[in-house]
């Protein structure tokens, strides 16, 4: 029996998971093959794709995983952007994309050390146009502590606990980025980060941007390991019922998307500090650094048992936003900074490892 005909026959029944049947159809809706690469990464005896099998665990806006990479060139690796994955309603000018670009590189960077590689990186080459970075790899480095936390890293998206964030893990990753703890600050961002979210779910061309990027249930998910997944086994069964559809999903006045935004609203409070990444400029470089920076802080912040989720919103450059935009960089950032990154900081449950496209389909020339 198909499972849409086994469901339609417990629908029927008045139950949509019955006590029995769901824990056997919840461990079957793991999209096991799109989280493949996560066990694999360490298994490549070639150092250089061991590393670049690392990198692409690096977290990236939407998940869209940005990245291509040329292997023409024994022990050099040519990171190049793949244009067809971009975000161009919630990310105009890309910004976002070069900072995931900067998260792979310094993710590659970090794994390579675990092999006594030490990568040297030469960034935008040929300018702004042609490839993100030339790396070469050779022996001779130590391991990076950090790396040991590559597997282990993911986006914690839950509600955070009301513990606090103890002052001297704030000052760890102080290295980092600057981290606001002060309850009045803290509430005035969860504020900002909740209306900035309000106005991306609420405007229809960046809502529907998400919603073509959405993933619904194991086989969109296996299928497209990227963007943004919709794993939970209730979502699955009603989107295979039919009863949970992408019209549904735009359809900003309907329950779908008050249920949406009461949980979203939650996390945004259920927050016990953020932390923020300011640069002074704001070129293709700067955005890559402000990457590799919050990659390093990403691992840390894994390190010390907590979690983070970048809060995008109020950072997007799309004119919807500006009131907010401005907002940010008033009370963020001084006169002509840019804040490449604001983010929760917390200790939440514990969060799970998203889709990932395998290496070799990234690969050009190996
Ligand atoms: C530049 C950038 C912006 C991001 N913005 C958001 C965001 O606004 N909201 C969010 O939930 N996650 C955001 N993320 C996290 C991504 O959604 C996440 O990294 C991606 O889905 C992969 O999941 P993982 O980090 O758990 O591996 C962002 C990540 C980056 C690098």
């Amino acid at each position: 029996m198909s499972t849409r005909r086994k469901f339609l026959k417990v629908l029927g029944g008045g139950v949509i998971v019955a006590a029995a049947g769901g824990g056997a159809f919840l461990a079957t809706r793991r999209p096991t093959k799109a989280l493949a690469p996560w066990e694999q990464a360490a298994g490549y005896d070639d150092p250089v794709k061991r590393a670049l099998a690392h990198a692409l665990l690096a977290p990236n806006p939407h998940n869209r995983q940005p990245w291509l990479v040329d292997l023409g060139v024994e022990n050099q690796v040519t990171v190049l952007r793949d244009e067809t994955r971009e975000l161009p309603m919630t990310d105009p000018f890309n910004r976002q994309i070069f900072i995931g670009m900067g998260c792979f590189l310094e993710n590659m960077v970090i794994a390579a050390s675990q092999t006594g590689h030490a990568v040297e990186l030469d960034i935008l080459p040929e300018g702004e146009n042609g490839p993100v970075a030339v790396a070469r790899f050779s022996r001779g480095a130590s391991e990076d502590p950090l790396a040991r936390q590559i597997l282990h890293r993911h986006s914690a998206k839950e509600d955070y606990t009301e513990a606090p964030v103890e002052p001297e893990k704030a000052e760890a990753l102080s290295a980092y980025v600057r981290v606001i703890t002060r309850p009045d600050e803290v509430q005035a961002l969860r504020e900002l980060t909740w209306r900035a979210l309000e106005v991306e779910l609420m405007t229809e061309r960046t809502l529907q941007e998400s919603i073509d990027l959405s993933r619904i249930g194991k086989r969109e998910i296996n299928a497209n390991p990227d963007g943004i997944e919709m794993r939970e086994p209730h979502l699955d069964a009603l989107y295979s019922l039919g009863l949970l559809t992408r019209e549904m999903m735009a359809d900003t006045s309907g329950a779908g998307m008050r249920g949406v935004l009461n949980r979203l609203k939650a996390a945004c409070f259920a927050t016990p500090a953020h932390t923020v990444l300011v640069t002074d400029g704001n070129t293709r470089r700067d955005q890559i650094e402000a990457g590799r920076v919050w990659m390093r802080y990403s691992l840390a912040v894994t390190g010390l048992g907590l979690g983070t989720q970048p809060m995008s919103q109020a950072l997007q450059e799309f004119p919807e936003m500006s009131e907010h935009y401005a907002q940010a960089h008033a009370t963020l950032a001084k006169p002509g900074q840019t804040v490449q990154m604001l983010a929760r900081l917390g200790y939440g449950s514990a969060a799970i490892p998203t889709p990932r496209w395998p290496l070799e389909t990234r690969i050009m020339n190996g």
